[in-house]
């Protein structure tokens, strides 16, 4: 479909007469960038998050990329519980049904994020003060969203984001209201209301090793008690020149030995001056005139270390092709990516394969040279 749509546009503008040699080196560069799910078809998916402009086709340029390059989708924000359960009983499906119905019209499968996260938590929720009516919200959450995807997604990140940087509990409203059962009782009732769909544990630093051991603590929590618990998501937010391959490496080999799938969810690299690491929503940095360095484009440098740091990741999976079922980027190109706005707001950011005029950079094309030797 794409490519028959490129070629009458080519053969179009050939018909025209004389064009301007620009116009077709640009249309035939659009034509001739290879597919990342073709490319990587046979080893895992490889996924995007989709902000609603995305989905409901407002961003044109992604409308023609997203379904060329990505055979799964995740929702950045439409399906965590403040958008989509904004009041006590009353949810706000909307968005969230349009995400699906985009994956089927595209051929894309969805991976719903999230059931269980401190963050992004409406209100009501957090101001409820009696634990009845806590797990009552919690019960009924699960049960009404996961119930209503049943079928309808690939998986559910059922909960995110349980763990401090040490692998003990977060000490979230969730553990405070309910204990530290709560994880396996996600896990059951997310179960029960979506039979067949594949469920992670999601979070960042898992690779960690102290957070890492408490995750798989975690996981053998609810394996124990006979729960289903089917893949772990490392979300893979990193920083440049910093990947840290070794703790990668060993996590993707200790999470595969519990029986379980291995996902990269949320993958992008920071290029900016950062004084932390991993992405707790909730932490702020300030800004200041260096803070946001690349406004007028990035250093050739900068942008060969990005392009080096995605060739080895990419490397990485590879030699674990069958531990991972999923890379997915958390963005389709630099210019929507959530690090423009987080941890300091405003900034020029490059974090992804596409530049902001969608068009792969050389971080891609090391990505997809791996597979051309
Ligand atoms: C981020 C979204 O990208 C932003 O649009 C939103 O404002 C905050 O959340 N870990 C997660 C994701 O699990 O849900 C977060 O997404 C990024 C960090």
């Amino acid at each position: 479909m794409m490519k028959i749509h490129y070629v009458i546009y080519l053969g179009c503008l050939l018909a025209a007469g004389p064009v301007k040699s620009q116009q077709v080196q640009q249309t035939t560069a659009t034509k001739e960038i290879p597919s990342l799910k073709a490319v990587f078809a046979g080893d895992f998916v490889i996924g995007t998050a989709l902000n609603a402009a995305q989905v409901e086709g407002r961003d044109p340029r992604a409308a023609l990329l997203v379904p060329q390059q990505f055979n799964v989708a995740t929702p950045e924000n439409v399906m965590k519980a403040a958008p989509i359960h904004p009041e006590w009983g009353r949810y706000n499906f909307g968005p969230a049904d349009a995400l699906v119905e985009y994956g089927r019209n595209n051929n894309i499968g969805i991976n719903a994020h999230t059931l269980i996260w401190h963050s992004q938590l409406p209100r009501f929720a957090q101001q409820l003060q009696s634990i009845d009516s806590f797990r009552l919200f919690f019960q009924e959450h699960i049960k009404t969203v996961a119930g209503r995807y049943s079928g309808k997604v690939l998986s559910w990140d059922v909960v995110n984001e349980a763990l401090n940087e040490d692998g003990s509990m977060r000490k979230s409203v969730f553990l405070d209201k309910l204990g530290d059962d709560y994880v396996t009782e996600a896990f059951r009732l997310a179960q029960e209301a979506s039979p067949n769909t594949v469920l992670y544990y999601n979070d960042y630093n898992n690779e960690q090793p102290a957070k890492r051991a408490g995750c798989i603590a975690l996981i053998k929590k609810v394996q124990a008690a006979g729960v289903r618990i089917d893949g772990v998501g490392i979300q893979g937010h990193w920083s440049l020149g910093k990947i840290p391959l070794k703790h990668i490496e060993q996590s993707i080999l200790e999470y595969a030995a519990l029986g379980i799938k291995v996902a990269i969810t949320e993958l992008d690299i920071e290029v900016l001056p950062r004084n932390f690491q991993g992405a707790d929503v909730n932490q702020r940095m300030q800004a200041t005139p260096s803070t946001n360095p690349y406004v007028n484009g990035l250093p050739d440098s900068v942008q060969q270390q990005l392009a080096a740091d995605y060739r080895a990741l990419f490397q990485l999976f590879l030699k674990h092709r069958d531990k991972i079922d999923r890379v997915t980027f958390w963005g389709v190109n630099d210019g929507n990516s959530w690090l423009n706005g987080w941890p300091v707001r405003g900034r020029t950011n490059y974090p992804l394969l596409f530049d902001r005029e969608y068009q792969p950079k050389p971080a891609f094309w090391a990505v997809v040279g791996l597979k051309n030797k």
